[in-house]
């Protein structure tokens, strides 16, 4: 018995083939319109250097559509690209491709200079960094006395976003304060602290612990002037015995031993460009 429906298709006559999808008529590594950029180098070379992970890996990433080179979907496993010029970017995350930039994250001691030389011989940021060729940047600045987390890189724009005042960078510090601590320091501190040189406000604020007449609190701001987090809690009648920066951005001070440096990861770096736009 014919079906209602074979029977409709048999009295219309030879079904109408669709039209060919022009991107269709091409294999899937030939669609991007990506030039190669003579003397480039292979996309999934420049993805296992950066630290994505192993060949395959990055050609797997290539061929799911993940990665774009200059904003555009590159799924050619042997597209040359050029690291040096090219922002590339896998799942929208910028990796860092330029194989001569660094990006460290450093446990600075108390009894440190944020400097990399210093006429009367006091340790230096250079003198924990030992021997490397690079001419790093230190992003920011940490008093003599503060402790923890200081990056360092040879990626000026990247080092002049993260400390200007346009894009805002938290920063996270646990400080140790005379205490005890009153019940409305931290609103007082998100409110704004009147200083000499205008108010300062702080984004997050939580006491950690208390001990006696000590207290450990936890500060988050935005602000980049000096002395500010010590300034802010002796206005507020806290004065601070001990600080040490936890977070810069999206990265974390974790358990790097005091004077250790490690490499921060393609993720990490892709986080801290996020966190500044580029
Ligand atoms: N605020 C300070 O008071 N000191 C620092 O080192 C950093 C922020």
């Amino acid at each position: 018995m014919t079906s209602w429906i074979s029977g409709m298709s048999s009295t219309t006559g030879p079904r109408r083939q669709p039209e060919p999808d022009p991107d269709e008529a091409w294999p899937a590594d030939e669609r991007d319109s990506l030039v190669d950029v003579p003397g480039g180098v292979r996309l999934q070379k420049v993805l296992a250097a950066a630290g994505v992970g192993s060949r395959r890996h990055c050609e797997e990433l290539i061929g799911a559509g993940r990665v774009e080179v200059d904003g555009e979907v590159v799924r050619r496993f042997g597209a040359r690209v050029d690291p040096q010029h090219q922002v590339i970017r896998v799942d929208g995350k910028r990796i860092p491709a330029r194989e001569d930039l660094v990006y460290l994250a450093l446990n600075k001691p108390a009894g440190v200079l944020t400097t990399m030389s210093d006429s009367h011989g006091r340790q230096t940021m250079a003198d924990l960094l030992g021997d490397r060729a690079e001419r790093l940047f230190h992003v920011g600045r940490l008093d003599y006395d503060t402790e923890g987390l200081m990056l360092l890189t040879n990626d000026g724009e990247l080092a002049h976003r993260l400390t200007h005042p346009r894009y805002g960078v938290p920063k996270t510090y646990l400080a140790d304060v005379t205490g005890p601590v009153r019940r409305d320091l931290g609103r007082q501190l998100m409110t704004g602290i009147e200083l000499d040189d205008g108010v300062a406000t702080a984004d997050k604020f939580r006491v950690v612990e208390t001990a006696g007449s000590r207290a450990l609190v936890e500060i988050t701001l935005h602000e980049g002037r000096k002395h500010i987090v010590k300034r802010m809690l002796a206005e507020a009648g806290h004065p601070v015995s001990r600080l040490v920066r936890t977070q810069v951005g999206p990265i974390t001070l974790g358990s790097l031993k005091p004077g250790a440096t490690r490499d921060l990861s393609v993720r990490e770096v892709g986080e801290l460009y996020a966190a500044v736009g580029m």
